[in-house]
């Protein structure tokens, strides 16, 4: 059994998603393990009660700094066997302490085709900027932001006339579905990455 955390920071449909795929067979051999999450009042952490996840929630303002909160999740992780990372609308640059402890097996979902628009607000960001086409991306997560190499991508066309909410409803559909997708095959072992160079493998 590979065993994942999610770390998330708001709604969490994407968390919920992966659960459902790991609970309905799309994701056979994965378990959704641990939801970290930053922010106590997410609604995140309702979905992980009633989905029975156990969830790590702490308030960053109690910890001298990063390097100390991360040195809490990384005894948690391991604590519980934690094979693979997913941030999923987990809105913080991950540190040296957590990246120490599982550089190249953190992967990002992010609401653009990167390098566009990164951090935060990606989808309003597209819109302001007028692009007719947006879409999502997969990556594994290095020191910066949003700028690890890339897993896998998909697009999302900008209608006349969407707006932030409209847009990000269609984004939310494809990253469900993309995101299952790369955990499925980063399961299988199935991602080689070589640099910035990540390829599938047959
Ligand atoms: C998702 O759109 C995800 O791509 C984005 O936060 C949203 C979380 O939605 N992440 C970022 O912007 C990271 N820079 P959810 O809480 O409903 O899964």
């Amino acid at each position: 059994m590979k065993k994942l955390a999610v770390f998330a920071s708001g709604n969490g449909s994407n968390f919920a998603a992966i659960v459902e795929a790991t609970r309905d067979g799309r994701l056979p051999g994965v378990e959704v393990a641990l939801l970290i999450c930053d922010k106590p009042n997410a609604y995140v952490n309702e979905r992980a009660a009633h989905l029975g996840i156990p969830t790590f929630t702490f308030d960053p303002k109690a910890f001298a700094d990063k390097a100390a909160f991360e040195a809490v999740i990384v005894e948690k992780l391991q604590a519980h066997d934690i094979s693979l990372v997913v941030l999923a609308g987990y809105m913080r640059l991950v540190g040296t302490v957590l990246l120490g402890a599982y550089e190249g097996r953190i992967i990002n979902l992010h609401p653009s085709l990167l390098p566009a628009f990164t951090g935060k607000d990606a989808i309003g960001q597209a819109l302001a900027y007028g692009v007719k086409v947006t879409g999502v991306t997969v990556h594994f997560v290095d020191a910066g932001l949003d700028t690890g190499p890339i897993i896998a991508q998909l697009p999302v066309a900008v209608e006349q006339g969407d707006t932030a909410d409209s847009l990000a409803a269609r984004i939310h559909q494809v990253e469900h579905q993309l995101l299952i997708e790369v955990i499925g095959k980063l399961a299988k072992g199935k991602i080689e990455a070589n640099g910035r160079l990540v390829r599938e493998l047959a």
